[in-house]
Order: structure tokens, then C-alpha cells, then sequence
């Protein structure tokens, strides 16, 4: 994730992503769970805008609309990840919001893609930037984490290992691009209702600090693209919950098991979906045959740094 600057105006592409592989270890007494996963950072852009405000530069305004279509209304004010994290920072600094923030949203939400936490990353990297508070990336990272779980992974940016919550964040810098058809249906699910749904007893004893076995045979199987290892490793443990709470994930896991992909599953808490393929081309077929089965809105990408 990175500012282009055009002028005196600047902007920021951000990514949806990908869970290419979740586990979870037990539920924390604090009602969060502990998580093992592995994100990728997928070539489906929201765009922040900035321009500074006009005459004597002190107005601050922010908006945010769908530029995509079948995309339901887009959270505003309060709502608005991004918008909380404009105004945390600027309380954080001790200064007042200001210029023109314009928040376009291609990123369909309820999906499990990680959008508003993007959003949230976006706008905490550009406002730290074009206000000129300049604070670390430690320290960005600590305000991350008190927005949401996945926001320091997006800061962070490209694939990384996360655990703890998700804010602890290991980076796996030469992952290989992996072309992928993700397909989001209408309905969408709610991040807590997934976790809830899983009835977890809690544990207070503390997950073990080394990678689990499992994982790091996930992260070797992303970071080599080998299609055998990617389709043990692409597995989700919120699936079967999330497949309870909106029954159209089950019928696209139907519809991939049906098709030739070396790797599929959830993406986070859904109710996205996604396939792992061999090329570009591979990917682009597989769009077209998933399209015509009507599961919802079809996206042939690839996971990005
Ligand atoms: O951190 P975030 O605001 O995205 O989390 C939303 C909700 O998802 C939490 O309130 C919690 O119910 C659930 N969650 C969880 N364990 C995580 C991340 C999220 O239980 N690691």
C-alpha cells in the first residue's frame, strides 16, 4: 500500500484479501479468538482520495461511494472504518481533521475480503502522510490494532503470516502471485455472528510461540505456489459455521468441487469464496464457467505484494 501523488492531491489503492489458510486455536477471555492464518493482499482495489481543502486549507470532509455495481449502500459517518480512523488519528496528534477524503468502494463488504479494514489501513497511512505527523510504523500499528483485527495486515501490506487476533503479523515477502476466481453471493455474513457460531469454549492457557506445524507447511506450500500442499493448506475453520449462517457458500463450494482448481475455500468470515488456479488464463475460464452458474459476483484476480 503506497501514496501516488499527483500535485498537490494524492491517492491510495486498497486491497481486498484473502485467508489462503485459517486456523483457530482457542477462545481468549477477552471474547476474541486466537488465530493461526495466512492473508494475501488480492489485485481487488477500494481507492482513497485526497485533496487538501480549499481557502484556508482548515475544512475537513470525507464521503464514500460504491463505483461498482450490486454493492449495498457503503457505511457512512460513523460507520465508516475509515472515517473512525481519520478522526483517531487526529486526536492521537492533537489536531484538527482536514482536506477532502473521497472513498470509492469496488469491495464488496460482509465478505470476509477485509474492505473496510483496507479502507481503515489506507487512511491511517494517508492522512499520517499529507498532515504531516510522520509517526512510525510501530506506532500506526498499535492505533491498527484498536481499529480491527485485520487492519495492521493491510498497513503492513502484501502476504504475511498473522496471528495472535490477527494484528500479529510475520511478513512472507516473496510469496508468489497466485491467480484466483473469488465469488461473493449476495448475502453476506457478520464477522461475530461466524465466530459465535462456533461455540468455542474458553481456554486461558496461552498458544505456544513457535509457527504449528500446520501452519508452517502452509506458508511453505503459498510461498513455492505448490498446487498439492496449497490444496491441503487451503482450508478454513470458520467455514462449516459461516456455511450454517448463509447456505449459498455451500452451493459454490459445490460448484468449485465440480471444477478443476488445484485449491478452494472460504475466505475470513465469508461469505466470499475463492479458488486457487494456474495461470491467468486458467483463471479467466474458470470466472466464465462459475459466472454462468449465477452463485453471485464473480472476480478473476491474483494475489498481489
Ligand atoms: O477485530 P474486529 O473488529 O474485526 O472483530 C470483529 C468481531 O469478530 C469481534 O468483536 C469478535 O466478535 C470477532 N473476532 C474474534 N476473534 C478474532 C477476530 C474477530 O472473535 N480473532
Amino acid at each position: 500500500m503506497f501514496a501516488r501523488r499527483t500535485g498537490s492531491a494524492y491517492e491510495v489503492l486498497a486491497p481486498a484479501k484473502l485467508n489462503l489458510h485459517l486456523s483457530i486455536l482457542c477462545r481468549r477471555d477477552d471474547g476474541f479468538h486466537e488465530l493461526e492464518t495466512i492473508m494475501a493482499p488480492v489485485s481487488l482495489n477500494d481507492r482513497l482520495a485526497y485533496s487538501p481543502a480549499n481557502g484556508d486549507g482548515a475544512g475537513f470532509r470525507f464521503s464514500c461511494r460504491n463505483v461498482a455495481s450490486g454493492l449495498p449502500a457503503p457505511p457512512q459517518g460513523d460507520d465508516n472504518l475509515a472515517y473512525r480512523a481519520l478522526l483517531c488519528l487526529a486526536a492521537e496528534a492533537g489536531i484538527p481533521p482536514r482536506g477532502d477524503f473521497q472513498l470509492e468502494k469496488r469491495i464488496p463488504a460482509a465478505a470476509g475480503l477485509g474492505g473496510g479494514s483496507s479502507d481503515a489501513a489506507a487512511a491511517l497511512m494517508l492522512a499520517n502522510r499529507v498532515w504531516g505527523i510522520h509517526y512510525p510504523a510501530s506506532r500506526l500499528a498499535d492505533m491498527a490494532a484498536a481499529l480491527g483485527s485485520d487492519v495492521p495486515f493491510f498497513l503492513a501490506g502484501g502476504a504475511a503470516v498473522c496471528r495472535g487476533r490477527g494484528e500479529q503479523i510475520t511478513p512472507l515477502p516473496n510469496a508468489t502471485s497466485l491467480p484466483v476466481v473469488i465469488v461473493k453471493p449476495n448475502a453476506g455474513v457478520s464477522t461475530p455472528a461466524a465466530f459465535a457460531a462456533l461455540n468455542m469454549p474458553p481456554k486461558t492457557t496461552r498458544p505456544s510461540e513457535s509457527l504449528s506445524a500446520r501452519l508452517a507447511a502452509a506458508a511453505c506450500a503459498v510461498l513455492a505456489a505448490d498446487w498439492g500442499a496449497l490444496s491441503t493448506a487451503a482450508t478454513n475453520a470458520l467455514q462449516n459455521a459461516a456455511e450454517r449462517l448463509c447456505p449459498a457458500i455451500a452451493r459454490i463450494r459445490r460448484a468449485f468441487e465440480r471444477l478443476d482448481v488445484p485449491a478452494h475455500c472460504m475466505t475470513g468470515s465469508g461469505s466470499a469464496y475463492f479458488a486457487i488456479c494456474r495461470s491467468a488464463r486458467h483463471a479467466r475460464r474458470i470466472a466464465a464457467l462459475v459466472r454462468a452458474q449465477n452463485l453471485g459476483m464473480v472476480f478473476a484476480s491474483a494475489t498481489c505484494r
